[in-house]
């Protein structure tokens, strides 16, 4: 019998859901993409979240990522969407909109649950630090295929900033970086983290993981360093595996 899933990958910009094979991890047809409503208040985003699970006519348990650490169901910051959303139980929020029981986690941990178990670190014994360069940047620790949630790396110090502010997909555009400068922010990034954590693998994830051949070849890292294997779709397929096991 074919297991399916659903998971809705909730974004600063966009929220994305798609119905999902757990033997797989592919998506079921297409994904439904909706713009994050401004302000991206609970209650608005509840609204497009219920749209998107409505398209799909699914009404079984829902899988959400959201951009923030999430414990308990509860959203810890609000870094890249409304900041109404600190401390509020996203579980209930959703579940309330869509009449659907619903598990929540930080977007980062999502693609990295996929990439474990479909992905570029799947069958990994050791460390692996899954990336996702977006607006923000977000993480994902992996040891032997566990996850330990809400890493938030993205955030580390390096030269005297906030990672996310000069290296994240988000600066790049913003302070419109040719590739060969953004690498070496990344570069800067990435060897912070070999510092402290001497990971095994990088896996770089997010929408700019599709244009990996424009700079991966540029970062000079003592860690092997792969584009994600499920590129932006990992964090839907990540919180729709997570929900089915919760
Ligand atoms: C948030 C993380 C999130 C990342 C990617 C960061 O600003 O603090 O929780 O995973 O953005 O969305």
């Amino acid at each position: 019998m074919v297991s399916h899933g659903f998971g809705v990958d909730i974004g600063g910009s966009g929220i994305k859901g798609a119905v999902v094979d757990l033997d797989t991890g592919l998506l079921v047809g297409d994904r439904l993409k909706l713009l994050t409503p401004q302000p991206s208040t609970p209650e608005a985003v509840a609204e497009a979240v219920a749209e998107v699970t409505k398209h799909f006519g699914w009404d079984g348990r829902i899988g959400a990522t959201f951009p923030a650490p999430v414990t308990n169901g509860v959203a810890r910051t609000a870094a890249n969407v409304d900041p109404s959303w600190v401390n509020t139980n996203i579980e209930e929020v959703l579940g309330a909109a869509t009449g659907c029981a619903v598990t929540a986690m930080n977007d980062a941990d999502a693609a990295g649950v996929a990439e474990a178990a479909f992905g570029a670190a799947h069958g990994h014994d050791g460390l692996v630090i899954v990336t996702t360069l977006g607006t923000g940047i977000g993480t994902a620790l992996l040891y032997r295929g566990i996850l330990i949630p809400n890493s938030e790396l993205g955030h580390l110090e390096v030269d005297g900033h906030d990672a996310e502010h000069g290296a994240s997909s988000g600066a790049r555009e913003r302070e419109d970086l040719s590739w060969g400068e953004w690498s070496r922010r990344l570069e800067r990034y990435y060897q912070a983290l070999e510092r402290y954590l001497w990971p095994e693998l990088f896996v770089i994830g997010g929408g700019v993981s599709r244009k990996a051949d424009k700079f991966i070849d540029r970062l000079h890292l003592r860690t092997p360093i792969v584009a994600a294997g499920l590129r932006n779709e990992a964090g839907i397929v990540g919180a729709a595996i997570h929900a089915a096991s919760s």
